[in-house]
């Protein structure tokens, strides 16, 4: 599975079967992990941590032992750095049949960072469980996704614009299928705040943001599912993109902000 396809298969797990991961299907992710770019070019360290020795608790996930979490240094733009590299591992881990989750809230951070023996300067956006999904989602799983909608995005209407944000994107538009990719990627409690404008061969990407997800130090969770749509789209190109932060000066709503151009080579 590749594609499109990969990324419509792709869903948050929260019900595994309670196998351990393999240790083939263990060294594979990290392989990958250690061999991962972002366009930022910024550092993120990964680590895979084991829920038993560990210590740690992920209330909404059930039967898995595996976790993976990154750390960052903070700085400028390590949120969408953080989100783009952690979605390219999320759908290489699909491509390998293994369910994840990324998760912000819901699980017992202070543990989460002694683990990953975390330093005032740095931050540990998300985790996620890794490991093969059950058969049937537990009832809380379900219960969760029907309160967030997980099994559906807006109208591609309100998200894409062609050259400026009062015209929508045509449907017939030539990327209108690598902005479906957008559309389907995952963000926090559902809100997908990405709003892209299409200019020629750019696509500008802009945050709408929800309140409630910048904290007390400015760090913007939303600004991690920016990261993850950007890198939805630059799969869609095979990564043949060039990543850029030049602002096109155009007209923008009230609570939009500028993230960053991914331009086509
Ligand atoms: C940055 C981020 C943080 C998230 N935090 C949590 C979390 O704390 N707990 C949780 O159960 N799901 C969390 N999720 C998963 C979202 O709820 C999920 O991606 C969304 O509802 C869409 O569903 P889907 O991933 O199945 O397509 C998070 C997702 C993202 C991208």
């Amino acid at each position: 599975m590749q594609g499109m396809e990969l990324v419509r298969h792709r869903r948050s797990v929260r019900t595994f079967d309670g196998r351990e991961l393999t240790k083939e299907d263990a060294e594979k992710i990290m392989g990958f992990a250690l061999s991962m770019e972002n366009p930022y070019g910024i550092q993120i360290e990964w680590k895979l941590l084991s829920l038993r020795e560990d210590g740690l608790t992920v209330p909404v996930i059930v039967e898995a032992d595996t976790y993976i979490a990154g750390k960052v240094k903070r700085q400028e733009h390590a949120e969408e750095a953080f989100g783009y590299a952690f979605e390219k591992l999320f759908l290489y881990a699909e491509s390998m049949g293994l369910g994840t989750t990324m998760i912000a809230g819901t699980m017992d951070r202070t543990a989460f960072e002694k683990a990953m023996q975390l330093e005032s300067d740095e931050v540990m956006p998300c985790v996620s469980p890794l490991g093969y999904p059950a058969q049937k989602m537990s009832l809380r799983e379900t219960m969760m996704r029907k309160g967030v909608k997980a099994d559906s995005r807006l109208d591609r209407k309100e998200l894409f614009f062609d050259g400026s944000f009062d015209r929508p994107l045509p449907e017939s538009s030539p990327c209108s299928e690598l902005l479906e990719m957008v559309r389907w990627a995952p963000s926090a409690v559902n809100k997908q705040p990405w709003r892209v404008v299409v200019i020629g061969t750019t696509a500008h990407f802009y945050e709408a943001k929800t309140k409630g997800y910048v904290d007390a130090t400015g760090w913007d969770l939303q600004k991690v599912d920016m990261g993850i749509a950007l890198y939805h789209y630059a799969y869609g190109l095979d990564e043949k993109v060039r990543l850029k932060i030049e602002d096109p000066g155009i007209r923008v709503p009230e609570g939009c902000q500028y993230i960053a151009s991914i331009e086509r080579l």
